[in-house]
């Protein structure tokens, strides 16, 4: 069985990691989205609320799962059986970042390896981090994320 990793911090989930997601589950049979529960970035969501906000996102793909993760992506992935990570990328300034994982990710289990789908060019400007300032200043997010999913970060927003 291939199974795929799809990990990140989904602070919110957008459009572009829903897009990932559906393309990488038609390349596995199994697809498991990580989510990184221990994040620096002191998300705007907890690891449940973007756990549970996935599921709802992906419910009508029956191959995908959605787990939280802490620690190094490697263990989660061994953890999980696979020896492929999906990343989207963006644009030629994701590819530094992205290569610097990859490189490091393989560097610590060489049975790993990283692909990276392209984004889709309707997405290609797009990030969670614009997302949140856009809705920051009451901005309308309704073309990025899903509409359950702007109504969650508008109610952040209100706290
Ligand atoms: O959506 P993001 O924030 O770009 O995702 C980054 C993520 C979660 C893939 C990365 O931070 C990660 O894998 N963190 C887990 C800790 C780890 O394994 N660090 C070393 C990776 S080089």
């Amino acid at each position: 069985m291939r199974i795929g990793v799809y990990p990140g911090s989904f602070d919110p989930v957008t459009f572009g990691h829903l897009d990932i997601i559906e393309r990488a589950s038609l390349m596995f049979d199994r697809l498991i989205v990580g989510v990184l529960v221990n994040n620096e970035k002191r998300p705007l969501f907890s690891a449940d609320e973007r756990v549970n906000m996935l599921r709802i996102a992906t419910r009508h793909l029956p191959n995908v799962e959605v787990r939280g993760f802490q620690g190094l992506l490697v263990d989660f992935a061994k953890e999980v059986g696979s020896t492929v990570i999906v990343r989207g990328l963006r644009a030629v300034t994701d590819f530094e970042y992205e290569l610097q994982m990859a490189q490091m990710n393989r560097t610590l289990d060489p049975s790993l390896d990283t692909v990276f789908l392209n984004t889709d060019l309707r997405y290609a400007y797009l990030s969670s981090s614009l997302v949140k300032e856009v809705a920051s200043f009451d901005g309308d997010i309704s073309s990025f994320v899903p509409d359950f999913v702007a109504r969650q970060v508008a109610e952040k927003n209100k706290k």
